[in-house]
This record gives C-alpha cells, structure tokens and sequence, in this order.
C-alpha cells in the first residue's frame, strides 16, 4: 500500500484534530444547574402571637379566670397554687360549651356536667374524653401573657 504524501498530511490533520476535540471534551466542567430551593418550612407551626391577659393578681389561689380573645377563642387561666398558673382553650371537648370555671378545684362545664383537672385540663368526671387544649401562659412581673 502506497501512501502519498497528500493522504498522510490529511491523516495527519484529522487525527490531531480528533485529539484536540477528545481533549476539549475531558476538561469541559459539567453545567451545574440548581433550582432554587424553597423556603417555606410548611411542616413548622406559625410563630405564636403574644396576648396580654390582664393581672395575675387577679386569678386567684384555687380559681380560674376566662379572657375572650377572639369570637373563636376564650382562654381559661387556672391558678392552682400560689405560683402556678395554667391556660386552656375554654371550649370543652365533650360538645363545644365554654366551660363555666374553677369550682371545688375542678374546671367545670355546665353544659353536660364534665369536671376538668385545674393543673392538667384532663377530665375528670362527665361525659368529656379529652383534655381541654392546653395554652401556654408566661407571668411577666405582674401581669400575665398566653403565647397563642
Ligand atoms: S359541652 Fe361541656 S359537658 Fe358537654
């Protein structure tokens, strides 16, 4: 097989360039695309709103205390020691009453006659099965916070 010189510069010409391209390739950086991740947590609770009561003075050793926040929310402050006090969602869990209050050491509703634990908000007596919905309160000097 004869080959001219024509043929080898040809051969020559491709083959470097085929080398040149296969080098190009290898160092070329894959393209990073990222999607913006998202923001928003949705698994995580919404911050709680801070919501003065009134006076801790005012619930007294053994009672309890109802403050209307809203047309949907009543909240019930227990206090069943000289220093501890305790919120509830007012609304019991037998049938939807605002419960009463605190009597005998007990919160009670008068709808159907459920009796509430005043430290716990467990049930007691009555037709109620679950406990009222605990709120978190915070005594703040001399007055008193519910974070909702
Ligand atoms: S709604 Fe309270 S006992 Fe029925």
């Amino acid at each position: 097989m004869t080959v001219n010189r024509r043929t080898a510069l040809t051969g020559i010409v491709a083959t470097s360039a085929a080398f040149t391209l296969a080098a190009c390739a290898a160092e070329a950086e894959p393209v990073k695309t990222t999607l913006p991740s998202a923001t928003v947590d949705e698994t995580s609770a919404p911050p709680a709103t801070e919501q003065l009561l009134g006076k801790a003075s005012d619930v007294m050793v053994g009672s309890g205390m109802k403050y209307k926040i809203s047309d949907a929310l009543t909240i019930l402050v227990t206090r069943p020691a000289l220093e501890t006090f305790r919120a509830f969602n007012a609304t019991c869990t037998h049938a939807g009453c605002i419960v009463t209050g605190v009597r005998e050491d007990q919160i009670t509703c008068g709808c159907h006659g459920a009796r509430f634990d005043t430290d716990s908000g467990e049930p007691q007596s009555g037709p109620a099965r679950s406990a009222l919905g605990k709120i978190t309160i915070e005594v703040r000097g001399e007055d008193l916070y519910a974070l909702i």
